[in-house]
């Protein structure tokens, strides 16, 4: 028998659906994964084995064979734990296969049967509203998850308590959206004296939207009255306070899903890499000009930056977007922020 189940891949700010199929077939038991599955995902049989054995369940003695469609679409992460485990509990006939049909499934699981949390929650959700799905994810998450609206959020703590629901025995609470923090904590530009002039300069770039080249000798305030700039920048609109929030899920940073109106200040340090500043590496994840979209990237020291790591600022800093490009994968993330360097 065959299960299907639907979940995600995401591709910078894009998630794509993803099919999880799982087939049974007689012959020597064994376990596979295909479908251009990076390392995480392959681990995920082993954690999966694990989760299903720590509820007590044996995995049948057949040929598990794991296939992700689209297959040419590189999948990273470990949010394929749970579909997968899903799809063979499916397979196995413990859970039934037409309930998962009606959701998008993303999350980790721990080898107890615990559902981690994974990064991207939110752009799921969003996904699964569009597809007109309900979205199954870590309890952790939920709060992040329910800010798309018009999605039923199945946030399970376990695998145990997520086939209870399933099966109409106990049912888990629709989580609520989290908190949206309205002020930000930083320094105020009150405590800085004098300065009138830079002061202003400050105001109007603020305002404005500009982009700020500070210089001037040690010890005059500039790194000072660089970081009283988040406090004097208008908070960001809904849709904004969103934007910025998605490029936080899918790099892991939104903790207990609350939204922020505080526009993003990033201060990146000079030894920073170019992968570190403009996105990718392994896993291509954000970098420092994608993080501090809407908001302000603060290159502190900005002689000591490489100047081949100043120079991949380019085309983010014109285009607002930056595409990173990699053997097996080509992402754009949004960069629109407003930078601030500081020369001695
Ligand atoms: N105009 C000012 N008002 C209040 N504090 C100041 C002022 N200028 C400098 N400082 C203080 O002096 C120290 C050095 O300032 P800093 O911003 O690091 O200087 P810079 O980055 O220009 O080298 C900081 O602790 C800062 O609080
Ligand atoms: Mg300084």
């Amino acid at each position: 028998m065959t299960a299907i189940v639907a979940t995600v891949a995401y591709l910078g700010l894009e998630a794509r659906t993803v099919e999880v199929q799982v087939q049974l077939i007689a012959g020597l038991p064994a376990f596979n994964v295909v479908g251009l599955a990076d390392k995480a995902v392959g681990e995920s049989r082993e954690r999966v084995r694990g989760a299903i054995a720590a509820m007590g369940l044996a995995l049948p003695p057949k040929r598990i064979v794991v296939n992700m469609s689209p297959a040419d679409l590189p999948k990273e992460g470990a949010h394929f734990d749970l579909p997968i485990a899903l799809g063979l509990l499916a397979a196995m006939g413990v859970v039934d296969a037409e309930a998962l049909s009606e959701y998008v499934i993303v999350g980790e699981l721990g080898l107890d049967a615990r559902i981690a949390p994974s990064p991207g929650v939110l752009l799921a959700a969003l996904h699964a509203a569009g597809l007109g799905k309900g979205l199954i994810c870590p309890a952790a998450q939920g709060p992040e998850a329910a800010w798309a609206s018009g999605v039923e959020v199945l946030a399970a703590p376990d695998l145990l308590s997520l086939l209870n629901h399933l099966k109409g025995q106990q049912l888990l609470r629709a989580p609520e959206p989290g908190d949206v923090e309205e002020g930000g904590h930083g320094p105020d530009l009150r405590q800085v004296r004098g300065q009138e002039v830079a002061k202003r300069a400050l105001e109007i770039a603020a305002a404005g939207g500009h982009n700020l080249l500070m210089c001037g000798p040690p010890g005059s305030g500039k790194s000072l009255m660089a970081s009283c700039l988040p406090g004097i920048l208008p908070p960001l609109d809904a849709t904004e306070a969103l934007e910025v929030s998605m490029v936080q899920s899918v790099a892991g940073t939104l903790a207990g899903g609350r939204l922020t109106r505080v526009r993003p200040f990033r201060s990146p340090h000079h030894s920073a890499s170019m992968a570190a500043l403009t996105g990718g590496g392994l896993k291509v994840k954000p970098g420092e000009v994608s993080m501090a979209h809407l908001g302000v990237l603060f290159l502190d020291e900005l002689p000591e930056f490489g100047r081949t790591v100043l120079d991949s600022l380019r085309q983010p800093l014109e285009t607002g977007t930056v595409s990173v490009a990699r053997a097996n994968a080509h992402v754009t993330f949004p960069a629109r922020v407003k930078p601030v360097r500081h020369v001695n």
